[in-house]
């Protein structure tokens, strides 16, 4: 039986410590506020706000909602990101992706001054990423070495295979798991093997985005497997990259999905909100 790393409790315990850091802020005078933007009406967009202002309400931060029509234009929603940098009040900026194909959504990234930029998608704070440098790290990569750490996974000398190279996710996860000194190797779809690739791994690591790709195969025996993928199945059921069935009794540690990393990207976003708050 593999250790099941649980993010549902980790991501609580991250709140409640968080929580804790807040209510001693506010007893300085520091309070906090993150803005968040919905441009549209995507359902699945809406759960994640809806999730996130939840968890600003548990840990003690006020959150202002903009709730933008999908006809918005992109300049009336740069001129908000604009009003925002501005507000002293606010130290948290969040733009639900994806916005609207009429929108460039780099040039809104880069139009949060990086210093709100809780999400952590501003070059600056990717270029600091990759340098060692302090700034916001993406919140789903660094829920998955909260989670590793947490469950008393070695990261330092471990061979770690990302699968998924995309900019919010696999390519800010190799970086963190580089800076805890593992040997990094990235697969994408287009590296060949990559099923020899995979087993060589001590902790495998998914984003690819499809449902149960990650079988049994692809596993060394006793490895660590953290599963970043969430897909609705046709009988309603969540799943994720990693057919869990199959692979659990190969791994020595794996997510679940729900319950692995999904609830770690929120804790996340609120620490990051917490250190907006610090700084
Ligand atoms: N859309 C999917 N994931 C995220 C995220 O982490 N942050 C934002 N802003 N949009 C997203």
């Amino acid at each position: 039986m593999a250790q099941l790393i649980d993010g549902k409790k980790i991501s609580q315990e991250i709140k409640d410590e968080l929580k804790e850091t807040v209510a001693s802020l506010q007893s300085k005078g520091i309070e906090g506020a993150l803005a968040v933007i919905q441009v549209g009406n995507d359902p699945a967009s809406s759960v994640y706000v809806r999730n996130k202002k939840k968890a600003c309400e548990y840990i003690g931060i006020r959150s202002e909602s903009y709730e933008l029509p999908e006809e918005t234009t992109e300049d009336e929603l740069l001129a908000l990101i604009e009003t925002l940098n501005e507000d002293p009040k606010v130290n948290g900026i969040l733009c639900q992706l994806p916005v609207p194909e009429h929108m460039d959504e780099q040039k809104i990234i880069r139009t949060i001054a990086p210093s709100k930029d809780v999400d952590g998608f501003h070059t600056q704070n990717v270029g600091a990423l990759v340098v060692g440098q302090q700034g916001f790290v993406s919140c789903t990569p660094a829920g998955v070495i909260q989670l590793l750490k947490r469950s008393g996974i070695e990261i330092s000398g471990k061979h770690c295979v990302v699968v998924g190279r995309s900019n919010i996710v696999g390519k800010p996860m190799a970086l963190l798991m580089l800076q805890e000194n593992a040997t990094v190797t990235i697969c994408h779809s287009r590296t060949a093997d990559l099923k020899s690739v995979c087993k060589q791994a001590d902790i495998l690591i998914v984003a690819v985005g499809k449902p149960k790709m990650i079988t049994a195969e692809y596993v060394k025996e006793g490895a660590t497997v953290i599963d970043v993928g969430i897909h609705r199945q046709e009988d309603g059921k969540l799943c994720g990259d990693v057919d869990f069935d199959q692979v659990e009794p190969v791994a020595g540690a794996i997510t679940p999905v729900p319950g692995g990393v999904g609830p770690m990207t929120i804790a996340m976003l609120m620490n990051n909100c917490v250190e907006a708050m610090t700084r």
